[in-house]
């Protein structure tokens, strides 16, 4: 198993569209947009690989030199639950201090808030929605 940086448009890419839409889309009767995915290329994004098969995708998109936001978050469904979430949040968080990033920001889903808190992430908002989900500000000083 691997963690290794994503590039745009690569075949990894196209992977990890099939993985968001089914895991993050999916489940709520939506569809990833091209509109959408436009943004994309504005971000890091990492990948972590089994062989050439993606498991897990995440997204930080740099909001300023120190501050990034973290989005598209999505482990394989047959694979959540065991640590594989965790462990590429915590790889993004040494990638992106590398990078000079000193705060890590996302909307968390109101059913990821706890996965999030495990991590050291706090609540900074009240809920609100998003794609019609709700959700919670959250943030990680690095
Ligand atoms: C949320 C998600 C990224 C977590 O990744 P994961 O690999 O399943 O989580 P991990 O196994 O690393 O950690 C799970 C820990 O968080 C907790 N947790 C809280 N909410 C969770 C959730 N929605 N899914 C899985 N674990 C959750 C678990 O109890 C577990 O705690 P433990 O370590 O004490 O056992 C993944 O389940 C996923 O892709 N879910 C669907 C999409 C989604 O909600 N993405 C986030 C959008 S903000």
């Amino acid at each position: 198993m691997e963690i290794k940086e994503i590039k745009y448009k690569s075949s990894g890419y196209e992977q990890s569209l099939v993985l968001r839409d089914k895991i993050l889309r999916k489940p709520l009767g939506m569809k990833l947009t091209k509109e959408f995915c436009f943004q994309d290329k504005e971000d890091f994004i990492l990948g972590m690989f089994e062989k050439n098969r993606i498991l897990a995708v995440l997204h930080l998109k740099p909001l300023s030199d120190s501050v990034f936001k973290m989005r598209q978050v999505a482990v394989d469904d047959s694979l959540q639950d065991k640590g594989l979430g965790s462990r590429l949040v915590l790889f993004s968080e040494e990638f992106a201090r590398k990078k000079g990033c000193k705060k890590i920001v996302l909307h968390a889903r109101k059913t990821a808030v706890s996965f999030y808190k495990k991590l050291n992430y706090k609540i900074t908002s009240e809920q609100f929605y998003e794609i019609d989900i709700p959700h919670f500000k959250m943030e990680k000083e690095l």
